[in-house]
């Protein structure tokens, strides 16, 4: 069994889990991404372990902490093991995940159990199938207003590509009657700010009833040519997607930044800087690695930006790459996920990013960033130039 020594222990708090928990995991701060991007934040923490696997072996490594067994995964194929056996014996409702999301979604699948769990996962991989929406089109009517903007302006700023960003997320979700409903979406970014600290933040149960009594009425125009057409009782489910959509606009703009295009350069873009940087799972019996056992109830953590840039592992770790993704892919590069659980709403954002691609791509160009991409990459901060100097990170 590997135990990791104190010191240990504290290094992968300070470097791998507490930027992380910083920068906001249900909704990124830009003060604290701004600081990341300028320490290169994720180069550390991929660093403290690469050391951690080469000090203590492919097995799963126990932190020192009271309270709560935590089990941290340094091997491509124990990653890909407990991802596949989700959600039995490894539940993807751990307890954190449950602290955090029932700010804004206490009905989300994610935190669901049991026979509930599959009669939701199924609503969601229903409804989310990119065919349900005539996605190209509500993207080539925002992105082309953006476009003239931005030749107006000379430069593609956050700012102004998560404004269209939220329009088509809206009339993709809930309809055009929801395109200029900032409000829905700025409620919901309040509350996920609640979110990102836990257990330690009241719930604002008066904000929760406003957000989810206005998306409720969205919903009940049933819309058709968005998600809100899809049968099944969705109520409980959109305000999952409407910020899951937050990390597919970061994943769309950052690919801008590299000049992605494609579902292949969204997925890059996703490997590159993952949104969910990390995957947790609880056990609900006691399991066997390597030959000793954990307890049950161990909280599982898949660092992923350790995964998906390690250089000891992966030749194009710190490039664009985006033949990668035609081959027999390595089983840690999980930017949606995998197994039973794999994010149900992959071909969704796949096909609105790339459509944000093409569509932008028709009429600008934008200098791209180059070989060796940053560990850490603010989005915030990103300004893309149409005029021939170059992209500018600032
Ligand atoms: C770049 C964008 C996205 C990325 C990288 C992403 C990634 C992920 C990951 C890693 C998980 C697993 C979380 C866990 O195990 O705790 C997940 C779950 C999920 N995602 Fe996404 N996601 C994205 C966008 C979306 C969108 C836009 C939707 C819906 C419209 C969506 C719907 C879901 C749902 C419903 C789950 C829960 C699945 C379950 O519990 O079985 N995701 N996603």
């Amino acid at each position: 069994m590997a135990i990791s020594s104190r010191l240990d222990t504290a290094r992968v708090l300070a470097t791998v889990l507490l930027p992380t928990l910083a920068k906001g995991v249900i909704v990124r701060r830009p003060g604290v991404m701004a600081a990341a991007g300028k320490l290169q934040s994720d180069q550390r923490a991929v660093e403290t372990m690469r050391k951690l696997r080469d000090r203590y072996g492919p097995e799963p490594i126990r932190l020192r902490v009271t309270g709560r067994s935590i089990a941290v995964l340094v091997d491509p194929t124990d990653v890909h093991r407990l991802l596949d056996e989700s959600p039995e014996p490894f539940a993807l409702a751990t307890k954190e995940k449950k602290a955090a999301l029932q700010h804004f979604q206490p009905h989300g699948v994610l935190i669901s159990e049991g026979a509930e769990r599959e009669r939701l996962r199924e609503i969601n991989e229903r409804a989310l199938r990119p065919e349900n929406v005539p996605v190209e089109a509500i993207v080539r009517d925002e992105a082309d207003l953006l476009t003239r903007h931005v030749m107006s302006t000379g430069e593609l700023t956050w700012d102004a590509f998560s404004q269209t960003w939220w329009r088509i997320v809206r009339r993709i979700v809930l309809g055009d009657g929801a395109r200029g409903d900032d409000q829905l979406t700025d409620d919901l970014l309040a509350l996920r700010q609640n979110a990102n600290w836990a257990f330690l933040h009241p719930k604002q149960r008066g904000l929760r009833e406003r957000f989810q009594r206005r998306l409720d009425d969205h919903l009940a125009r049933a819309e058709k040519g968005s998600l809100a057409a899809q049968p099944g009782d969705l109520s409980g489910q959109v305000p999952h997607w409407l910020f899951a959509f937050d990390a597919a606009g970061i994943v769309t703009m950052r690919a801008l930044a590299i000049g992605a295009r494609g579902t292949h350069g969204i997925l890059e873009s996703a490997r590159l800087w993952p949104t969910t940087p990390v995957i947790l799972r609880e056990s609900t019996i006691a399991t066997r690695w390597h030959g000793t056992w954990l307890p049950e109830d161990t909280l599982f953590v898949v660092f992923t930006p350790f995964f998906h840039r390690d250089p000891d592992r992966l030749p194009h770790a710190d490039r664009y790459a985006p033949e990668i993704w035609d081959r027999p892919l390595d089983p840690a590069i999980v930017p949606f996920s995998g197994g039973p659980g794999v994010c149900p709403g992959r071909d969704l954002v796949l096909a609105t990013g790339a459509a944000v691609l093409d569509t932008l791509g028709e009429h600008l160009s934008f200098p791209a960033l180059t070989a060796p991409l940053p560990a850490t990459l603010n989005h915030f901060a990103i300004r893309l130039r149409t005029t021939p100097t170059g992209t500018r990170v600032a």
